[in-house]
């Protein structure tokens, strides 16, 4: 596995293996790599030959209080662990200046997706979606993957990024993968390692609450408030969480929905804080057509 930090030398890459009839996939990442990230890149080494993991955290989707700085970078572990798993064939890290040559302020373009950012974490984090838009478009250009990969723990980010990908018709496929758990159903994040062992012990209520209103769901429940109201006495029986949305939306546009229609693809979400730490979780799921 080869180390790239410049965008020359991913292009380069990216490139040889092209000519070589070489399918190239993109994992795109912030590193501090866990069990989540690891099955993107098992996905990503079915997909094709040339697995580029890319390792970058990017300054301008964190906002001015969000924790850009404390982020954990763990560059030589995450090399370690990607060769253990032997699937990646190439990392690429570039620094904030190889990526924003004139700095992240000086940046005068950005890919923007309407609407679907103005819902879940595009309400609370402005900006934050321009950011991502942005940074995966340079990655894409940078690497020119046939596919990259992207985890549905992430649910937003990856519809956006559908969005992006339709609507600009980048030649690239995105591929999905479900969300990783610990076995107590905590979504793996590398945000995780911030919480206190008193708000562990409560994290797993987050899939608890998804988990109890996607039965509700598939047990016929078609009204949107007793299945947020199933959520919130979930989380409410957790002291140390505090909830900052729990929202059913359409799983494409991501817009609230008040009732569910037979057939449709919803999104059941949560974000909380513990203390400074944030986490997100989701389920999507089919609403059934009766029988
Ligand atoms: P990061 O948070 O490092 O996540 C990288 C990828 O791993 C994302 O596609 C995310 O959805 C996926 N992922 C994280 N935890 C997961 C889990 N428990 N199960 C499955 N997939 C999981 O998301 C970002 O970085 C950044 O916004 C990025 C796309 C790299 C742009 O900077």
């Amino acid at each position: 596995m080869e180390r790239l930090t410049t965008i020359a030398e991913a292009r380069a890459v990216s490139r040889a293996a092209r000519a070589a009839d070489r399918r190239v996939v993109l994992v795109p990442t912030m590193g501090a790599l866990h069990e989540g990230h690891l099955a993107l890149v098992e996905q990503a080494g079915d997909e094709g030959d040339v697995v580029v993991v890319s390792i970058f955290v990017n300054p301008t989707q964190f906002g001015p209080d969000e924790d850009y700085e404390a982020y954990p970078r763990t560059l030589e572990t995450d090399e370690e662990t990607l060769r253990r798993q032997g699937r990646a064939t190439h990392v690429f890290a570039p620094t904030v200046q190889e990526m924003y040559p004139d700095g992240p302020a000086a940046q005068r373009t950005t890919v923007s997706v309407n609407q679907l950012t103005d819902t879940l974490c595009g309400a609370v984090r402005p900006g934050h979606f321009d950011g991502v838009t942005t940074v995966v478009s340079m990655l894409l250009h940078i690497v020119q993957p046939h596919v990259a990969v992207f985890g549905q723990k992430d649910a937003q980010q990856l519809a956006v990024i559908r969005r992006m990908v339709r609507d600009l018709h980048l030649p690239v496929d995105i591929v999905a993968v479900p969300t990783v758990r610990e076995s107590d159903g905590l979504a793996r994040s590398s945000r995780n390692a911030y919480l206190t062992p008193e708000e562990r012990a409560q994290a797993p209520a987050l899939y608890e609450a998804l988990s109890a209103a996607a039965t509700a769901v598939q047990q016929g429940e078609l009204q949107v408030g007793p299945l947020v109201r199933r959520m919130q006495a979930i989380l409410a029986d957790a002291p140390l969480v505090h909830p900052q949305y729990i929202e059913v939306v359409d799983a494409r546009e991501l817009s609230p929905v008040e009732r569910l229609q037979p057939g449709q693809r919803i999104l059941l979400a949560v974000a909380v804080y513990f203390g400074d730490t944030r986490l997100i979780d989701n389920i999507p799921l089919t609403v059934p057509t009766r029988t």
